[in-house]
């Protein structure tokens, strides 16, 4: 059974990603949604503190702390800025995969960059435009040359699409149907033939960019392809598997906002000659977002503790995103109302946050997909 009192190791790193979240994050938040600007500078910081390569082994520049450790980090961050802990978030994704599915020449020239910053971030380039939920569709295609490979397709919803220093891209290798004859290729963003689109303009997490991506005749050499021909399917999954945990853990972080924001306003908003506290209506909606709050973290550190142990965690980490992700939503909406009309109002911030948890839901797969994925799990007896 897991043990749910962090170690000193994931302690040390959970007050890191505050102390820095605080600092850093949080005063920029505001500006970001705003302006929606790439949080160029922030994500440097966040490189040389560790926080792009959390799960990654210490040899390739990580810091090697585990799963728990980085669910405990990614929370503390989305509590001051979603934004910048999606990039984050991917970023982990694509060092982690690189790290566990790389050659040794590939591990060595990727990872620490993306763990150093050097990349800026890294990008996953999954989606296509007919291809979300269903990624077995794709079209993009990557066919074989005497020296190496050709892409030929386009990417959407690219997180870090504008700036992102090096991509994991998803092609079709062979004529194989639906998810078999998929491969993965380590794509440098300045690779002649890469092109990005404007960013969308989203509900929510407005500095965290979000682009197609296109691929005219890009030439990537031999050595570009990340694991076997044909096995990128699996890869792609695998590294959802962990990044589902990573998107509940940046969910909870904004629920817990939310709810710390709600609870202290409540005490000093004075209705009826007393605190709006001291009313039921007020004290109900604060005890079920407390309970669902800690719920969803005992959950997502149950996820994240089986894949530190090496144990299947496909299940688990589905329930995770899924009850966290749509519980964060409900504790987001419920802090408006604790807020009356001033929760509908920029200047307090918890505007700001339920429209940056409403994509927690959508992206790494949407809660149908998670409640698929966990369905197929139980019909195979797990
Ligand atoms: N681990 C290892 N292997 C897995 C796996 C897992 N978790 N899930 C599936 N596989 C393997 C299967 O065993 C199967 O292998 P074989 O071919 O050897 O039998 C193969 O992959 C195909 O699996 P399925 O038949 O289950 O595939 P499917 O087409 O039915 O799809 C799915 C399954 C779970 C619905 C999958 O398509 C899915 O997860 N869809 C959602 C996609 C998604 O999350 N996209 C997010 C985009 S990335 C993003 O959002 C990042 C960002 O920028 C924020």
């Amino acid at each position: 059974m897991p043990n749910f009192e962090p170690t000193e190791q994931q302690t040390l790193i959970q007050r890191a990603a505050r102390a820095y979240a605080e600092r850093v994050l949080a005063p920029r938040a505001d500006e970001l949604d705003r302006r929606g600007t790439f949080p160029c500078e922030s994500l440097s910081e966040a490189a040389d503190l560790g926080l792009l390569g959390i799960n990654v082994p210490e040899a390739l520049g990580g810091t090697q702390a585990g799963a728990v450790a980085y669910s405990l980090a990614v929370s503390e961050l989305a509590r001051a800025c979603a934004a910048t802990t999606v990039a984050i978030c991917v970023s982990n994704m694509v060092a982690e995969v690189i790290a566990s599915f790389g050659t040794e020449d590939q591990r060595a020239e990727h990872v620490p960059r993306l763990c150093g910053g050097d990349y800026v971030v890294g990008g996953f380039a999954l989606s296509e435009p007919e291809a979300g939920s269903d990624p077995g569709a794709m079209v993009t295609k990557a066919v074989r040359t005497d020296d190496g490979w050709v892409l030929q397709g386009s990417k959407c919803w690219i997180t870090s699409g504008t700036h992102a220093g090096l991509f994991v891209v998803w092609a079709r290798t062979n004529d194989s149907p639906g998810t078999r004859g998929i491969s993965a290729f380590l794509v440098p963003g300045d690779a002649p033939g890469l092109s990005r689109g404007r960013p969308e303009e989203k509900m929510g997490q407005h500095g965290s960019t979000t682009t197609t991506v296109d691929f005219d005749e890009v030439k990537v050499p031999e050595r570009a392809l990340l694991g076997t021909e044909g096995g990128g399917f699996r890869v792609a999954m695998m590294a959802l598997d962990g990044g589902r945990i990573g998107i509940g853990s940046l969910a909870l972080g904004i629920g817990l906002a939310a709810f710390a924001k709600a609870r202290s306003y409540a005490q000093q908003r004075h209705q009826f000659g007393r605190a709006i506290s001291e009313f039921q209506a007020i004290q109900w909606p604060l005890a079920d977002s407390d309970t669902e709050l800690e719920a969803a973290r005992l959950l997502l550190l149950r996820a994240a503790w089986r894949k530190d142990q090496g144990l299947p965690h496909t299940r688990e980490a589905s329930m995770a995103k899924l009850f966290a992700t749509e519980r964060a939503f409900q504790v987001c909406n419920r802090a408006i109302q604790v807020h009356g009309g001033y929760g509908y109002v920029r200047e307090f911030a918890v505007e700001r946050l339920l429209r940056d948890v409403r994509v927690t839901s959508i992206y790494e797969g949407t809660s149908e997909i998670q409640r698929l994925v966990i369905a197929r799990e139980l019909s195979r007896g797990r």
